[in-house]
């Protein structure tokens, strides 16, 4: 990765964390629609809910220091976690492969990583990820669990054959009352290995 490479994938962070400081609002305004029923990531569709700055620098050195190059990512939003993920791997020759939902949120995502530059080293796919990575048998290095907390566990058994001795599978907002069933379900399991890190915020989940 050269400097401008890089510069021009952090500039656009830069302003994609300015334009997510009004997610609260958004949020709200999009929260208000479902007040008699379960909020939908439809309802969200104009909200980033992205990782911080400090879980995306923390994502970069995971990277570098374990050599990650299959990426593959649930939940793209706008893309600031995957534009993290690219960071890392332009220094590992890796590349991603991330999935959204929400059209609209997967097209603007492809803005930014082509205003970022790296737009060839992402692959978006639209839709749900239980479909749109229901045929993906290559060796995954790098899981990373951010979309919603009801599909982690049918995802990470979905893709469990995926999983090799160094995989790592990085769970945000481990700290959610809606993600307790799935650490529960998979602590069950004496093949994995768990790390809190980010005051429980996050948590990484290897094999042993
Ligand atoms: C927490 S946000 C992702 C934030 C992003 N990783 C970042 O840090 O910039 C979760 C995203 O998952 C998406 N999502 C929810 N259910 C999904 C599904 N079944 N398949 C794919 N994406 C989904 C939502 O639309 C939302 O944009």
């Amino acid at each position: 990765m050269n400097i401008s490479q890089q510069n021009q994938i952090e500039s656009t962070l830069v302003h994609l964390f300015n334009d997510s400081k009004y997610d609260m609002l958004k949020a709200m305004k999009g929260m208000a629609k479902s007040a008699f029923r379960p909020v939908q990531p439809a309802d969200l569709k104009n909200v980033y809910l992205s990782i911080s700055k400090e879980q995306g620098e923390d994502l970069v050195a995971l990277i570098k220091n374990n050599n990650i190059q299959n990426i593959v990512e649930f939940g793209t939003s706008f893309g600031i976690s995957a534009l993290y993920l690219a960071l890392g791997a332009l220094q590992t020759k890796g590349s991603i492969i991330t999935t959204e939902l929400i059209e609209s949120k997967a097209e603007k995502a492809i803005e930014n990583f082509k205003l970022a530059g790296v737009n060839e080293l992402i692959e978006v796919r639209v839709g749900n990820a239980l479909e749109t990575l229901k045929d993906h048998n290559y060796p995954i290095d790098l899981l990373l669990l951010d979309g919603w907390k009801d599909l982690y566990l049918p995802l990470f058994q979905m893709l469990e054959h995926t999983y090799h001795k160094d995989t790592i599978i990085y769970v945000d907002n481990a700290d959610m009352a809606q993600t307790q069933v799935f650490l529960k379900t998979i602590s069950r399991n004496e093949k994995y290995k768990f790390e809190s890190i980010f005051g429980g915020k996050a948590v990484l989940v290897t094999i042993k």
